[in-house]
């Protein structure tokens, strides 16, 4: 039996388990994902358990994504340009970091999204952690110019500054005009996300403002609809929540680890179903 974990913090509601086991299962591939909640004091010494030969390899996500970077053997170029990890594969006792949340974001918008990149005016919400993958997705595949809004302006500037090698990269200086000219806008924040105590109608856009124009991405997946997806329903606009991104990025995970794609229908249904 081979095994892969996912190295989190907390790690309650995992869906990354149930969707890997589900095509596990169905390929007839002898393995078992099993979340772990790791405090960041034991996180080197669960890393370094992976070396181990029934390991494939795990997931990381919250707070780890950053702090495994130099416990890896070796980075892949994605990993590299990102900064930040969220798988790790096992190769024979050394750990090769990468990361799938860049394709796995490229993809959902692609291939359910029917999003195409090229030329394009993009508007990105946010400046943090999840922010970075995205920023790499979208400069690889081609935009015109990526232009970030985040609400303490520093941050955004900060992030503009070091991807700007792979891009052309702005900050936000007159929101309503960037809101009415681009064509795919992204939440990358966290704002929307259900917890307890957490406003449903809150938006990451500033009071009073909702999309107007292009395509609405939304990474967040729990509620299925945020207010910021709403908001764009109800002005007639094509949108997606984050919920392609999490099976694409985990799909390609799969592929990482075993050599074999992964029935996508199937972990989406598992997806959907460790989600009610
Ligand atoms: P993550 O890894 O999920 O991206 P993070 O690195 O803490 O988490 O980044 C959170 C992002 O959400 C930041 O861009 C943050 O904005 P600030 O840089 O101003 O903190 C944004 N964010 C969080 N709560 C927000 C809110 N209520 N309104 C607007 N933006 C918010």
């Amino acid at each position: 039996m081979k095994r892969v974990f996912l190295l989190a913090h907390p790690a309650k509601h995992s869906v990354s388990a149930p969707m890997h086991n589900a095509a596990f299962k169905a390929l007839g591939i002898k393995a078992f994902y099993e979340a772990l909640d790791v405090p960041p004091e034991r996180l080197a010494e669960v890393v370094e358990r992976l070396r181990a030969e029934d390991v494939y390899g795990s997931n990381v996500t919250v707070p780890h994504k950053l702090a495994v970077l130099p416990l890896m053997d070796e980075l892949t170029d994605a990993a590299k340009s990102i900064g930040a990890v969220n798988t790790i594969i096992n190769r024979e006792g050394r750990l090769l970091g990468h990361n799938t949340d860049a394709s796995g974001y490229v993809r959902a918008l692609k291939e359910d999204g029917k999003f195409d990149f090229e030329g394009k005016q993009v508007l990105l919400l946010g400046a943090g952690g999840a922010a970075r993958a995205i920023v790499y997705a979208v400069l690889q595949e081609g935009c015109h110019t990526l232009y970030i809004y985040n609400r303490s302006q520093d941050k955004a500037l900060a992030l503009i500054k070091e991807f700007a090698h792979l891009g052309r990269l702005e900050a936000v200086t007159k929101l309503s005009q960037t809101l009415k000219s681009c064509d795919l806008l992204i939440n990358s924040t966290s704002v929307g996300m259900e917890y307890k105590g957490s406003d449903p109608d809150e938006t990451p856009l500033p009071e009073g403002r909702v999309p107007s124009q292009g395509f609405v991405s939304d990474i967040v997946y729990r509620p299925e609809k945020t207010r910021l997806l709403k908001d764009a329903e109800a002005a007639g606009l094509p949108y997606q929540n984050g919920l392609p991104m999490l099976i694409y990025q985990g799909a390609e995970s799969f592929e990482q680890w075993t050599g074999q794609k992964p029935p996508i229908d199937l972990m989406f249904e598992a997806a959907k179903a460790a989600l009610r």
